[in-house]
């Protein structure tokens, strides 16, 4: 049987399901405990013990709790550890991350720790990869462990976030309320605590962050999605002026090297929004315990030193379980451990769904003629209720990207019409006389171009077949698609050759396998 954790790879938290982490904290849990004891025989059973298990750390971006948490953790199991020495290899060639990691995976490597500042590179690579793994006949799959990637996720710092809460939660499931507190604009760190704290079974999270450096909707969405009571405030004056005062609060630094020159400008007066001080102690409830993943600025900290003796200060155990945490994580993925999870593990997509569906045309009033003008249709194609309800240059834009992209030039043309819904709706009708059926791709790029709109093929004047078109649950291998998201690993000025690959959300909406921003469907074309 497949091993449920050997060979996977942690791009964003929910690549590990509920049960999966709690299962990662019960064997954290294990160890800390049989470390506290000195009981060498149970921390052993922790040991790869393999000097020719390859862990690579890649680090594009400085660190020095993660990178030296995971080298020793690496040390721990007794593996073989290397660095890439990012400022002077290859990459300065000119190499992309696919060619780099592959070749590194073939030195007997199994697990690669990355961070960067591009954002969706593990993801990437787990598929990219594991083609050369294919090829080449690996005798393993490689691991990617996303170490942070600028500012979307850093998973790993999440895990070792979580089993801290629960320490201090007497490891209790049942309920959090927690305060973030920060840079919640570019802090991955809290981004991942969107998914990352569905681990609990209530959560409520009070968000502390001045207006530049706001949440970004996506993640408050994806919190209320989860369950989750949000509340949102300001500065931690304004938070401490209500009532229901959170009794975990974890702060994040303000990320200086990702913010523009307009929000620079007011750095003092941001960091004094989310900077606590000794006069707020009386307004904490009993027992509150501070977080930071850190590093905080020692010229001006968001936690002044001088509340490092008190009982509040978690951040410090927290720092140090993240060795504890990642011991496990590469025992798991290195597989180790794991054998006897018994939980359920992140569900398989099985999205065979329809989303070409075809309209029956032989109704009770026959079939249906389309004239272009006053000139009636014999043959070809009509693509109608385009964009339904948008603007006229809006439906006329997007109609221009239908044609550019799936290659309707030729005869016919593009109107704006109303729509039989209400005069004052417009939708858009592309016509092409003479123009053959489109093939069951084309019908599907047309559905991922056009969701919403009818196809009809129509023969000796009337439609002879009709296709209602829906949003697929995924987008790629389609010219034109693109991420927007500059630092995404798929925006195309990287020349990573990543195909963009979008997944339709719930709600509709399409997210970027990589970075995982959402967009409108219409947005994701160039
Ligand atoms: N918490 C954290 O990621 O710290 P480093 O940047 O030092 O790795």
């Amino acid at each position: 049987m497949e091993h449920p954790f050997a060979g996977r790879s942690l791009a964003v938290i929910n690549d590990l399901s509920r049960d999966e982490r709690r299962y990662l904290f019960a064997k954290t849990r294990e160890l800390k405990e049989a470390l506290d004891h000195g009981d060498i025989k149970t921390v052993d059973s922790f040991r790869i013990d393999d000097p020719d298990f390859g862990i690579y750390e890649v680090f594009l971006e400085d660190s020095t709790r993660t990178k030296e948490s995971f080298k020793n953790a690496a040390q721990f199991h007794r593996a073989k550890l290397s660095a890439l020495s990012a400022e002077s290899s290859s990459f300065n060639k000119g190499e992309s991350y696919a060619d780099t990691f592959s070749n590194l995976a073939g030195y007997d490597n199994r697990i690669f720790i990355i961070r960067s500042k591009l954002e969706g590179v593990c993801r990437w690579l787990e598929a990219s990869v594991s083609g050369y793994a294919r090829r080449n006949r690996l005798p393993y799959v490689p691991s990617f462990i996303n170490a942070g990637d600028g500012k979307h996720e850093h998973p790993t710092q999440e895990l070792l976030d979580e089993f801290t809460f629960l320490e201090d939660n007497g490891w209790d499931y049942g309920s959090i309320h927690i305060a973030l507190v920060g840079d919640l604009f570019h802090g991955r760190t809290v981004h991942s605590k969107a998914d990352g704290l569905n681990v609990f079974d209530s959560v409520s999270v009070d968000l502390i962050a001045p207006d530049v450096l706001e949440m970004p909707p996506y993640y408050v969405q994806q919190m209320e999605a989860n369950g989750y009571r949000v509340r949102k405030f300001s500065s931690i004056e304004e938070y401490l002026s209500q009532n229901d005062v959170a009794d975990k609060w974890y702060f994040t630094r303000p990320q200086l090297e990702r913010m523009g020159d307009r929000v620079l400008q007011r750095q003092d007066e941001l960091r004094e929004m989310i900077s606590f001080h000794e006069r707020f102690l009386p307004l904490l409830p009993e027992g509150t315990v501070f977080y930071h993943p850190l590093p905080r600025n020692k010229n001006k900290p968001e936690l002044p030193v001088s509340l490092d003796p008190l009982p509040l200060n978690g951040w410090e155990r927290q720092s140090a379980n993240g060795r504890l945490v990642r011991i496990i994580l590469v025992g798991l993925y290195g597989g180790l451990l794991g054998d006897d999870f018994t939980g359920d593990s992140i569900p398989e997509e099985h999205r065979e769904e329809t989303f070409v569906e075809t309209v029956d045309t032989s109704g009770r009033e026959g079939p249906k003629q389309y004239s272009e003008g006053v000139h009636p249709i014999d043959t070809g194609i009509v693509i109608d209720h385009i964009c339904r309800g948008d603007t006229s240059q809006e439906i006329r834009e997007h109609m221009g990207k239908i044609v550019s992209i799936l290659g309707l030039h030729g005869k016919g043309g593009e109107w704006v019409s109303t729509s039989q819904e209400g005069a004052s709706m417009l939708k858009g009708i592309i016509f092409r006389p003479g123009h053959p059926p489109l093939s069951g791709k084309k019908i599907r790029q047309l559905a991922a171009i056009a969701p919403g709109c009818t196809l009809n093929i129509v023969s000796e004047g009337t439609v002879r077949e009709k296709y209602r078109l829906h949003t697929p649950p995924r987008l790629y291998n389609i010219r034109g698609l693109s991420c927007s998201n500059e630092m995404c690993i798929s925006f195309p000025d990287h020349h990573e050759g990543v195909d963009p690959h979008f997944v339709r959300t719930e709600e509709g909406r399409m997210r970027c396998l990589y970075c995982e921003q959402t967009y409108g469907f219409k947005e994701v074309w160039r």
